[in-house]
């Protein structure tokens, strides 16, 4: 069954790992919504890239996704553009990291605005229009972070446990509506948010790395195919990891 023509909202979808998203799901032919603080310009490159993969429609919208009335006016907009709201994949995300002692709380404000509030926005704007159709998939993009926790990374790790304790409370709500939710925790994975890691701290999570290599953003993707997937109908509240073996 696929997910095709259904419609597909990737917050971050702009670029890294949410490009990667939207463009597999744009390959099973989904339609796609990509959700990002970019540019609608910045996004055009990777709507054209989901055309050429196969998406029936695709179109990019500029959402900060901590900000409910923005949330709330474009998830509408997309319901009426569209015609529905099948799949949302919450793949927004930033990293302010520092030790616990020298953490500023923006950092901490920051991190849990985007990563779990803003997860939280979008779960509750578009359940309404899920729950309507008796029909959804969301998955959200936690860490290995949120697993097992990391030095330096307290906001991000709390922000990422926090998403995978808003998925399973989801998933049991609206799962009377047809409506899954699962997560999908990376690991280390090459993308501009890892980039900018010092040489030494890449090497160090290399060692941890049963399976020897960095993951692509290709890699997450797959997993989220797999939860979206018409077919995926009786899997709910679970979290696959996608990091080479690092945790189990
Ligand atoms: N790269 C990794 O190793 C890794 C590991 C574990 C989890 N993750 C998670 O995967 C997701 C994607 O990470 P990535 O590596 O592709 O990062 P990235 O920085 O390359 O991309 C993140 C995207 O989110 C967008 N974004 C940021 N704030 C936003 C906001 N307020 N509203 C809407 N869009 C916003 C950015 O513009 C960007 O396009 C994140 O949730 C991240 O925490 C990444």
């Amino acid at each position: 069954m696929g997910v095709k023509n259904r419609v597909a909202l990737i917050t971050g979808g702009g670029r890294g790992i949410g490009r990667a998203i939207a463009l597999k799901l744009a390959a099973g032919g989904a339609k796609i919504v990509l959700l990002d603080v970019l540019d609608p310009e910045k996004m055009a490159k990777v709507v054209e890239e989901c055309t050429a993969a196969g998406a029936p429609l695709a179109k990019g919208y500029k959402l900060d996704v901590t900000n409910e009335q923005d949330v709330e006016r474009v998830v509408d907009q997309v319901n009426t553009d569209f015609g529905g709201i099948d799949i949302l994949v919450n793949n927004a995300g930033i990293t302010r990291d520092d030790l616990l002692l020298r953490m500023e709380v923006s950092a901490w404000d920051a991190v849990i605005n985007v990563n779990l509030k803003g997860t939280f926005l979008m779960c509750k704007v578009a359940a309404r229009y899920m729950i309507r159709s008796r029909r959804g998939r969301i998955v959200n993009i936690a860490s290995v972070s949120g697993l097992v926790g990391n030095p330096g990374q307290a906001n991000y790790a709390a922000s990422k446990s926090g998403v995978l304790g808003l998925t399973k409370t989801v998933a049991r709500e609206l799962a009377g509506r047809n409506v899954t939710a699962n997560a999908v925790a990376p690991g280390f994975i090459e993308t501009d948010m890892t980039a900018v890691l010092p040489a030494e701290v890449k090497e160090k999570f290399m060692q941890t790395i049963p399976l020897k290599r960095a993951g692509q953003p290709e890699d997450v993707a797959q997993a989220v195919a797999f939860f979206a997937d018409d077919d995926s109908a009786y899997i709910t509240g679970q979290t696959i990891a996608v990091d080479g073996g690092m945790v189990m």
